[in-house]
């Protein structure tokens, strides 16, 4: 197993230092794995976003490791990605090495409250309470603190002999970008506005293990198209402000093939004729042929956009047009090796 590099000390919204970003970039280079244990995957709406987070989890089961994988209060996408059962609220085993829950506000809560007050009648008399819950309906953003706060607990979690971590990763595929970076804020919000009580001490160790470049990440999801790409840009430049996490990798999902070599485009070019309202076979098999020649001139130039970014850019191809399932993640993880 990956052992989680040491803490960062200066705090949890400190940029690391440029020795910190060396010692992790020789850690995966020895060990060929990223030693990270927390993997937020985002991305706008419908990118593909929960398929990576499932190839992202394959792909560390098939390196050995105990992975949880997560949705956060999503309408279930897992099961029929990796043809297991519904996922719900409750975390399952569906191997020794794959866990998976659904994350849900109000189960969240409860399990948090449970936690602090310890006895399931308490719990009842204070949270089932009609004035509290009126009340805690009120309390901005509690949802999503109760859901990060329940990975913070299990990235944390170890077992009995407390030796070792219950899971080597966890993977959260998350909402699309406006709603994830609230997820990501909200502990650090809470511990900016708060400075006493029971909840701030462990919200601050929340924000501090998102916020640590050593053990948390965020891969941003996109198509390789323009609005999609714009809104991974936006996003990357508010995560750089925010530091609520750092960004790892840039995935371009659902690539096309490029059928055309350098000589095939130049006769494209040189053919005459093919113009709209022409009839001729001959015209048309061009216009079909310069019409995917756009398209992928389009998505190679919306991938130099991401790949100027900075960040580290996977290509996850587009694989089908029918339901992906099982044997599409499996490829897509196989692809996702390099991942850091
Ligand atoms: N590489 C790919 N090749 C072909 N189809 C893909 C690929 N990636 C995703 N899809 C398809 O695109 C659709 C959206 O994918 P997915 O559900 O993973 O996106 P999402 O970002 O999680 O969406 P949402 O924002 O609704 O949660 C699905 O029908 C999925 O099967
Ligand atoms: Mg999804």
């Amino acid at each position: 197993m990956t052992q989680p590099a040491a803490r960062d000390k200066r705090g949890p919204g400190a940029a690391p230092t440029s020795t910190a970003v060396a010692r992790l970039a020789t850690s995966w280079v020895v060990s060929g794995r990223t030693p990270r244990q927390v993997h937020f995957v985002t991305g706008k709406g419908g990118v593909g976003k929960s398929f990576v987070a499932c190839a992202l989890a394959r792909r560390f089961v098939d390196a050995g490791d105990r992975v949880l994988l997560a949705q956060v209060h999503a309408r279930d996408s897992h099961a029929a990605l990796l043809g297991i059962s519904p996922v719900d609220e409750d975390l399952r085993d569906v191997t020794p090495q794959l866990s998976v829950v659904n994350l849900q506000p109000a189960q969240a809560m409860r399990e948090y409250a449970l936690m602090t007050l310890k006895v399931e009648a308490l719990y009842k008399a204070v949270f089932e309470n009609r004035v509290t819950k009126t009340f805690l309906r009120f309390v901005p953003s509690l949802d999503e603190l109760v859901m990060m706060g329940k990975l913070w607990f299990h990235a944390e979690e170890t077992h009995d002999d407390g030796a070792r971590r219950r899971f080597d990763r966890v993977v959260i595929d998350c909402p699309s970008t406006g709603h994830a970076l609230k997820l990501f804020a909200i502990a650090r919000v809470i511990t900016e506005t708060l400075h006493v009580g029971p909840m701030v001490d462990k919200t601050r160790q929340m924000a501090a293990l998102f916020a640590d470049p050593a053990r948390s990440v965020a891969h941003l999801v996109a198509l390789p198209e323009e609005l999609p790409v714009n809104e991974t840009l936006e996003l990357l430049a508010r995560l750089r402000e925010e530091q609520t996490v750092h960004v790892g990798n840039v995935i371009v999902n659902a690539t096309l093939p490029r059928l055309f070599d350098a000589r095939a485009r130049a006769a494209f070019g040189r053919v005459q004729g093919a113009g709209a309202g022409s009839s001729s076979d001959l015209d048309a098999v061009v216009a079909v042929g310069r019409r995917r020649l756009a398209r992928e001139d389009l998505e190679a130039a919306q991938r130099a956009r991401l790949l100027d970014c900075g960040h580290p850019v996977v290509d996850v191809p587009h694989l089908q047009d029918s339901p992906l399932g099982p044997d599409h993640v499996a490829r897509a993880a196989r692809l996702l090796g390099g991942l850091t």
